[in-house]
């Protein structure tokens, strides 16, 4: 069992701690504080046991010096300040001696936010290619490693797995409340379990795809990974967007043949077309060459709705459509309206899907609401993650914090 911060001997101690910050920014606003509101129990608790406290988090995808102007954490610093109520010190430099200066001399109480972890990656990529020099020396600014971003925890990135190598380390409130949740899950759910699968891409989901079809009863699939699906099943999808790679194609009729009683596919779709943006309604088989499938319609959501109705648990990721557009938001909202229903039976997992659900009014419906999207699916699949692994095993002897 992994090492707690509620059984951590942590008073006054200088801890590290790493939060997933990653949440949707539009022109310098947050547009989702989800994230960010569920980390203030584990930085409350650190306060209140009068820590130094220097936080880590990445931001975006960084892969260009373009991508560092719009992937600040300094927004991520301004709400946080507002939300505790106090200054926080901000370092642009992770590495600097300047930065290594204000994390050694944080007087009890404060804290120290540092720039996106992911500018590490510009130049050279030390951050998202495992590097154990720049790990130990950002476990040099701390006594304490805490985890508490379970969202990222299924990368092997240096901030992630690297640090609790050279400190003491444990799992923050957030990430033990995530994994409590998901192992209720894994661990012999009642059945029928379904799954709800959609997003944008296959290719990214197709290895947790092929694990989780040995554990679900159902796979209903939607989204634009649907459409690679029909693709696969030989049905025109016109111009929607699909995976382009032939040997994924492959992949899914060779998953699809060995499991064909427990996949779903939509069996209509709101499509417009590459000229226009009226939707229209269409059987899936009736998909013409201009069509662009926007979202699901009437006879899948009824379809999917029994199917729903039937199960015992249902894990959620990914929506229905392209919900952030009014005209293709009617899947999503339906699909949602049914598992409000019986929601003590369904896990949401994945930021886009907890965005989703706020934009579209289902606000603190669901008790069972995971933050990680690829870090839940992989957890779900293979029971472990490197983040995860990389922390502390509980002591034998725990040491009381009096
Ligand atoms: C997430 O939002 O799922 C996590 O922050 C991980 O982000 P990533 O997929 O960019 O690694």
């Amino acid at each position: 069992m992994k090492k707690l911060l509620k059984n951590m001997y942590i008073n006054n101690l200088r801890v590290i701690l790493r939060c997933d910050f990653n949440v949707p920014i539009t022109n310098g606003n947050i547009t989702d504080e989800t994230k960010i509101i569920k980390s203030l129990e584990t930085i409350n608790y650190l306060l209140n046991k009068n820590c130094k406290i220097i936080i880590l988090s990445h931001l975006g995808r960084i892969k260009s010096i373009e991508d560092t102007k719009k992937y600040s954490l300094l927004p991520i610093k301004n709400l946080l300040e507002k939300y505790l109520n106090k200054p926080i010190k901000f370092a642009d430099n992770i590495l600097s001696e300047e930065t290594k200066n204000i994390a050694l001399n944080l007087q009890s109480g404060e804290i120290l936010l540092l720039e996106n972890t992911r500018f590490l990656d510009i130049p050279n990529k030390l951050e998202s290619v495992y590097n154990d020099e720049i790990a130990k020396k950002i476990a040099s600014l701390g006594e304490v490693f805490v985890f508490d971003s379970f969202a990222v925890a299924h990368r092997n990135h240096t901030t992630v797995t690297g640090i609790s190598k050279y400190l003491p380390s444990c799992l923050g409130f957030l990430a033990e409340k995530e994994l409590n949740m998901l192992d209720k899950l894994i661990t012999n759910p009642p059945r029928p379990f379904t799954v709800i699968m959609g997003g944008a891409k296959v290719d990214d989901k197709l290895k947790i795809i092929k694990s989780l079809i040995t554990k679900c009863d159902h796979l209903l699939v939607c989204g634009g990974i649907a459409n690679s699906f029909l693709a696969a099943l030989r049905l025109n999808v016109g111009a929607s967007l699909k995976t382009q790679d032939a040997n994924i194609i492959a992949e899914l009729q060779k998953i699809m043949l060995a499991n064909k009683e427990k996949f779903a596919f939509p069996l209509d779709a709101i499509t417009t077309t590459t000229y226009s943006n009226n939707p229209s309604i269409k059987n899936i088989n009736e998909i013409e060459k201009d069509d662009v499938i926007k979202d699901i319609g009437a006879k899948t959501i009824n379809k999917y709705r029994q199917i729903i109705n039937e199960s015992a648990t249902i894990f959620m990721n990914g929506t229905m459509g392209i919900y952030e557009e009014k005209a293709f938001a009617n899947g999503t909202i339906e699909i949602l309206n049914i598992l409000k229903n019986c929601k003590e039976k369904v896990i949401i997992g994945g930021g886009d899907t907890t965005s989703a659900i706020n934009k579209l009014g289902f606000k603190d419906v669901f008790n069972s609401v995971s933050s990680g999207g690829g870090a839940t699916l992989e957890y779900i699949a293979n029971q472990s993650l490197p983040g995860i692994e990389a922390i502390s095993e509980e002591d034998e002897i725990e040491i009381l914090d009096l």
